[in-house]
């Protein structure tokens, strides 16, 4: 095909670029840290506590003015495992990380272990609480780790930054294998909230209450990995996960009750459950529930996804492609889950190498974190290429021309564009019949078999 139609592969190509709708709002080629003076600073690169090639950002959240970044201890030497950046007044190249709360959560203090060991993801719900999902792990890539607690969640409030709970996962609600990376907050009603942690390991999922202070653990054969999804490569580096459960998104339903959209990160499918059942332990737990579970479908080849999030106003699941290079989205409404109903809303193999997380916040913004992950782990970042990035988009710009969007509005300048490059009445036929659904991840698909 690549022979015989290389105009094809040019059309396929130029709506390709066309279709990244995010702009670049932060960037850094290495992360450094606000230590208060030049001297604290230099006093922790002497001591180690600070190594600032050992340090990745890795989760997102965005409240107000403030931009959380997680950067989880893989290594030693990681300053603060939970930090922000201020949107109103820090710049767009390489802002310094401020810790968050404070220096001191961040420090092993009298033989305590730190406040915040090492979280991947948090959410900001919106009763205005942080909740932050730790591992308690240090030195994941390092010999010998400490293992400095186990799995935690604290709740810290983010009127005054106070925290406001800890709640350790019960170790019977966790396996040898466990390890929480992601969390998903069900907060329509601020005292009867529910959170959802994601056990990739196990795999499970642990629900758990806030009014009753109490969690229970649910156990799915959907929440387990596919094998052959297993091997990937990014950016010429080729590596195997395992990893389970990790995608989580909900959408509010009419009942009072949600539905949360997930998936394990080694697979192609989507799965959802309605959290009715997942509220109730009985009903969560009953093998009599097994149906409540449904397979919503697959996305294709090499759509291995990790965070996922919905956007409430719009209903529209946005998600990390970690694979692809790519964040993509699916309107939930939408019936049909296939590799055709997917909407493309970037992909590029230098800015989008390794999506981590992906939030969209109040003001109806989406945001994507992306980070190089396997350099990192496996290879080395150079320093002197820019590797971390936050990119963002009002939701409503990022899917349109997408099958994302409620009202797909034909784009006469792509038609045409598509006409005069191609030549070939059937495929302009078949792009017209799908009212201009020109960003879609099908066209992903094909972009990869082409470059194979
Ligand atoms: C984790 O919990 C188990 C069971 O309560 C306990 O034996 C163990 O010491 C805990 N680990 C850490 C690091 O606190
Ligand atoms: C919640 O439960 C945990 C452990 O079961 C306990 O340590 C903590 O004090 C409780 N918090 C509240 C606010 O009840
Ligand atoms: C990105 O993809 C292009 C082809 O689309 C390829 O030529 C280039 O080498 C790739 N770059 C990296 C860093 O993988
Ligand atoms: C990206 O930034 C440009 C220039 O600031 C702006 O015109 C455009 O609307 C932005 N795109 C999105 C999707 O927000």
């Amino acid at each position: 095909m690549f022979c015989t139609k290389p105009s094809t592969l040019l059309l396929l190509l130029t709506v390709y670029v066309s279709c990244n709708k995010l702009n670049i709002s932060y960037q850094w080629r290495i992360l450094d840290f606000d230590f208060g003076s030049p001297e604290k600073r230099q006093a922790a690169i002497n001591d180690k506590s600070f190594i600032p090639e050992n340090n990745l950002p890795l989760g997102l959240e965005v409240y107000k003015n403030r931009i959380f970044v997680t950067v989880p201890r893989w290594k030693f030497g990681v300053a603060a495992s939970l930090a922000y950046i201020d949107r109103t007044t820090d710049p767009m190249e390489s802002p310094m990380l401020k810790p968050y709360p404070n220096w001191d959560a961040h420090r092993p203090l009298g033989g305590e272990p730190p406040e915040i060991v090492s979280p991947f993801r948090i959410r900001a719900d919106q009763c205005g609480r942080l909740w932050v999902l730790d591992t308690g792990l240090e030195g994941l890539l390092e010999e010998n780790p400490n293992i400095y607690k186990n799995s935690t969640v604290m709740i810290y409030d983010l009127h005054n930054d106070e925290l406001l709970r800890t709640y350790e996962i019960p170790y019977e609600q966790t396996t040898e294998d466990s390890f929480f990376a992601n969390v998903a907050v069900e907060d329509e009603d601020c005292e009867n909230s529910f959170a959802y942690f994601a056990d990739l390991g196990g795999p499970g999922l642990v629900v758990y209450s806030w009014k009753q202070n109490r969690s229970w653990k649910v156990k799915h054969n959907y929440f387990h990995i596919k094998p052959v999804a297993g091997d990937m490569t990014v950016s010429g580096i080729n590596f195997q996960w395992t990893d389970g459960l990790f995608g989580l998104a909900l959408r509010p339903e009419k009942d009072g009750y949600s539905t949360l959209f997930f998936h394990p990160m080694t697979s192609f499918d989507e799965f959802s459950i309605s959290t009715r059942i997942l509220r109730d332990e009985a009903l969560a737990t009953s093998k009599d529930s097994f149906y409540e579970f449904k397979y919503l479908g697959g996305r294709g080849p090499k759509s291995q996804s990790g965070a996922s999030f919905l956007d409430k106003k719009t209903g529209v699941l946005f998600y990390a492609l970690v694979h692809l290079n790519a964040v993509a989205c699916w309107r939930t409404t939408n019936p049909a889950y296939t590799m055709e109903s997917q909407g493309r809303i970037y992909m590029n193999n230098i800015t989008m190498v390794f999506p981590n997380d992906v939030k969209v916040d109040n003001e109806g913004n989406l945001w994507v974190l992306s980070d190089r992950l396997p350099q990192f782990m496996y290879t080395s970042l150079d320093y002197n290429d820019v590797n971390f990035r936050i990119l963002s988009a009002k939701v409503s710009e990022a899917i349109k021309g997408t099958a994302c969007a409620s009202k797909l509005v034909k784009d006469p300048d792509i038609m045409e564009k598509i006409a005069t490059k191609l030549g070939d009445k059937n495929l302009i036929s078949k792009s017209a019949s799908s009212e201009n659904k020109v960003c879609n991840l099908l066209i992903v698909g094909l972009v990869v078999a082409f470059l194979r």
